[in-house]
């Protein structure tokens, strides 16, 4: 059975690898460049790499645009429309399309908001991150709490979609800090939240800080604690979580998140940036080079920026989907898990998981109960197995 109709949702993701400063905690693919970026030259890379990527995928319908970084807010609004306009000549836009850029909450960011609606893009994710200046110090932000409110209270007056970004489990934080910070976001809070629990990230100078034993964090107890003070308030609050890290008032999840955790086919443009499609009947995994400068020169030189290139087995995509899925609060699909790989999952196994309380069969879909949930890793590898 093939894995993809021309109705399944398609999503472009956009790749902007710079950030005014390197946070450090962050090991996405975002440089810092003092001397100032060729955004024209940039423009033009990204559209010559779309046409590739639509002699890869033609006659696809683009359900969801998301514009990630690094940080996209410091792209020009005209570079945004320019992208936008490309992508519909190359695709068909679907009418409830959703169009996400994630921003930075600086005041001269901010400046950009009414720019980028008026380009097209009608959901904006904010990286507010704490509402606490010494915490947003210590996170190495360029922003104060109060800055990323007046961004908020801004983004909300353009766009008829919002999102922010808070990171727990921060240096020094209890689960009481915690709670106060987070009652106050969610009484910020539009129509979804996406809440992550600090990752250190090896490579970062949190993680040498982390091995000296200078950087003291939440763990274990104390962080299963604040996740499970994280679904709580959330939960009551109107907006519970559709995956590990995501809160949305049921009706506004991210739908170019879902799209990945969903198994569905993207375009990834940019630096490092990567991609699922499908062609001839089963999945390819792309991914370009991560330098700016090298994915420029490449593009350049070869219309894309590609340096990897494999065709997904059967049993990698559905290992894949699996692994994707169970995050969300609505589990696996049964069925496009088997049409994925055409065998089902062991039945002794899935007993096992059931009997334990880690896992919720209804039906058609398996899910990971909120006990499973916190064993994920555990049962995506006894699930894949
Ligand atoms: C691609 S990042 C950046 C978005 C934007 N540049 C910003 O910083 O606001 C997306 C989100 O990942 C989260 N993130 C990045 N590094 C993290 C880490 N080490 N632990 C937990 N969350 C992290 C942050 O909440 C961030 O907003
Ligand atoms: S967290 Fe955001 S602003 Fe900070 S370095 Fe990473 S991508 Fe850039």
């Amino acid at each position: 059975m093939p894995l993809m109709d021309e109705m399944e949702p398609f999503g472009v993701y956009v790749h902007w690898p710079f950030c005014r400063a390197k946070c450090p905690y962050c090991d996405f693919n975002s440089h810092v460049r003092h001397g100032g970026i060729d955004e024209a030259r940039f423009l033009a890379a990204y559209l010559t790499e779309l046409r590739h990527f639509a002699s890869l995928a033609p006659g696809r319908t683009v359900s969801s645009i998301f514009f990630g970084g690094g940080t996209p807010s410091l792209m020009r609004p005209a570079t945004v429309a320019a992208i936008l306009e490309a992508i519909a000549g190359h695709w068909r836009i679907s009418d409830d399309v959703e169009i996400t850029l994630e921003a930075n909450p600086t005041s001269v960011e901010a400046e950009n908001f009414a720019g980028y609606a008026l380009a097209g893009v009608n959901r904006l994710s904010l990286g507010v991150q704490a509402l606490d200046d010494r915490c947003l110090t210590a996170l190495g932000r360029q922003h104060t709490a109060q800055e990323a409110l007046a961004a908020l209270a801004l983004a909300k007056q353009h766009f008829d979609r919002v999102s922010f970004d808070l990171i727990y489990a921060r240096e020094g934080q209890t689960a009481r800090d915690w709670e106060n910070e987070l009652k106050l976001a969610l009484g910020h809070a539009a129509d979804h939240l996406s809440l992550y629990q600090l990752t250190i990230e090896d490579g970062t100078p949190f993680a040498a800080r982390h091995a000296g034993g200078t950087l003291r964090v939440p763990d274990g107890d104390e962080a299963r604690a604040q996740y499970l003070l994280t679904q709580e308030l959330c939960e009551s609050a109107g907006l519970p979580a559709y995956e590990v890290s995501n809160h949305a008032r049921p009706g506004s999840e991210s739908r170019h998140n879902l799209l990945y955790w969903r198994g569905h086919d993207y375009a990834g443009i940019g630096a490092g940036a990567h991609s699922r499609i499908t062609m001839d009947g089963g999945k390819r995994a792309l991914s370009a080079t991560k330098s700016p400068e090298g994915w420029l020169a490449a593009v350049e030189a070869r219309g894309h920026g590609l340096d990897h290139d494999e065709a997904l087995s059967a049993a990698e995509a559905a290992d894949e989907y699996l692994l994707m899925s169970l995050r969300l609060r609505e589990g696996i699909d049964l069925a496009r898990l088997a049409a994925i790989n055409g065998r089902a999952l062991d039945e002794t196994r899935l007993s096992a998981l059931a009997q334990d309380g880690l896992i919720d069969r209804n039906g058609a879909r398996l899910a990971a109960t909120p006990k499973g949930r916190l064993v994920l890793d555990r049962l995506i590898v006894e699930l894949a197995a």
